[in-house]
């Protein structure tokens, strides 16, 4: 494709290491969608003959169908996908193919194809993130009047519905789900046009093009539009993030998963065993989707890496962008796709989340709170309240155990009759009532507004 100034041919070691069309085909419906309508351009400024237009357009769409169908032979002599398509297309039709690269360069190319490519996959990442939501969503209402101890340190801290630490997870996706809009609505300008780095003299509509492909607007910066790939970076940090999410809540899942909290019941189908110990049900989804992550965070720090110390404009290190791409979005999307079949599978065995959430000193804050409302100092409550669980825990029985003299000595506030009533589990809830907090009304409010929203 650049012979006319060389006279040797590239060393096979060359070759080898500098093809991508071994990844980047994967680009291909997206590079003939681009060049159709970059043809299109062409023949509208009179480069091209209306019968060219439609020789190349129709010998383009037939090697889309056999790349497709896995009939194409990739050449890596060739590097690229995007010289694979022409040097085919040219070879088949002749002339009009070799007038198909006017005007542009693989530069403005591959930004192009990135575009149409992490469009398509925005969408569908957005509708597997909606899907996930719906599951815990589902999960979360089989389980809406449950309760479960909420942790802070994984020690046990205060009664939560289970309901609510479902839902704090679907709040998290929906920052997730913007995330990605942002990033769509960034990358959505057509970059077609910005040639290798300074546009051409063959002057093509633009505008045109964009309307063409889809986009909203055009890049207004040729080498802006070959040298960045922030639109890449900021997708890879959005998946990054979800990668947390998804972590944080694969040790959730094992933790609870576990013999000693026993809170969690996975299914079968989505469990493994264990080679040697007949006895194991092991969580691996949640484990693998918790190690991948790893693979997610490695790919946004190669890319921002790669990109850092480049100067303007293209440079071939940007080669280096796509198979950190394409394994975070594939890895994502597998990662959104089998734990939601996962949730929709799962249980809790509300019989453990119920002992354990009756755990008295999960209230230990209600009792100083109460104090408080008696005129107490929160601050001396705190230290009245955990004297109380310090014998407790030195007689080895519940907090709400104690004899009612013992409360009465802490305090003349703690009678029979309040002692009662503040460690009613039920009452305790209910009276969590402020925006965002767990009581019943809530929970079940904002059960109904994502099932609403997402529907
Ligand atoms: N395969 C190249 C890439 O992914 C396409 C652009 C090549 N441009 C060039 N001037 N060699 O970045």
């Amino acid at each position: 494709m650049w012979k006319g100034r060389f006279r040797q041919a590239s060393s096979d070691l060359l070759t080898n290491y500098s093809e991508s069309v071994s990844f980047d085909w994967r680009l291909f419906r997206h590079d003939i969608q681009g060049s159709i309508a970059h043809a299109t351009a062409l023949k509208n400024a009179g480069i091209l003959t209306a019968g060219e237009l439609a020789k190349i357009s129709s010998g383009l769409r037939r090697i889309g169908r056999e790349i497709a169908a896995g009939q194409f032979k990739f050449d890596p002599t060739l590097e690229d996908i995007h010289m694979n398509i022409e040097a085919k297309l040219t070879r088949r039709i002749g002339a009009a193919g070799a007038k198909l690269h006017t005007a542009r360069s693989r530069n403005d190319q591959i930004s192009l194809d990135l575009r149409l490519y992490l469009r398509e996959e925005i969408g569908e990442l957005e509708r597997l993130v909606v899907a996930f939501q719906k599951a815990l969503i589902g999960l979360a209402a089989r389980h809406e009047k449950d309760v479960m101890p909420g942790y802070t340190h994984l020690q046990r801290a205060q009664p939560v519905l289970i309901a609510h630490h479902l839902l704090a997870y679907v709040e998290m996706l929906e920052r997730d789900h913007g995330r990605l809009r942002d990033c769509g609505a960034r990358l959505d300008e057509c970059p077609l046009g910005s040639g290798a780095i300074a546009g051409s003299t063959i002057v093509l509509n633009r505008e045109a093009i964009a309307r063409d492909l889809g986009f909203s607007r055009v890049t207004q910066n040729s080498m802006d539009a070959v040298a960045d790939r922030d639109f890449a970076c900021e997708l890879l940090s959005a998946l990054a993030i979800i990668g947390m999410h998804l972590s944080r809540l694969s040790e959730d899942v094992i933790l609870w998963a576990s013999e000693e909290f026993g809170y969690l019941e996975l299914s079968d189908q989505h469990t493994t065993g264990s080679s040697l110990m007949p006895q194991k049900k092991n969580p691996d989804i949640a484990e693998l989707t918790r190690g991948k992550t790893g693979r997610l965070y490695g790919n946004l720090v190669a890319l921002l890496t790669t990109m850092k110390g480049l100067p303007l404009a293209y440079n071939r290190d940007m080669q280096e962008d796509k198979e950190a791409i394409f394994d975070s979005v594939d890895t994502t999307r597998s990662a959104l796709a089998v734990f939601s079949e996962m949730l929709r599978a799962a249980r809790f065995r509300t019989t453990a989340t119920t002992r354990a959430a009756g755990d008295a000193n999960l209230l230990a804050t209600d009792v100083a709170d109460h104090l408080v409302l008696g005129g107490v100092p929160f601050r001396q409550a705190h230290e009245i309240v955990g004297r109380l669980v310090g014998l407790a825990a030195q007689r080895g029985v519940a907090l709400d155990a104690l004899d009612p003299g013992d409360f009465l000595a802490a305090s003349p506030l703690l009678t029979r009759k309040v002692v009662k009533a503040v460690f009613s589990l039920s009452t305790a809830l209910a009276a969590r009532r402020a925006t965002g907090a767990p009581s019943p009304r809530n929970v079940a409010r904002r059960l109904a507004f994502w099932k609403e929203r997402l529907s």
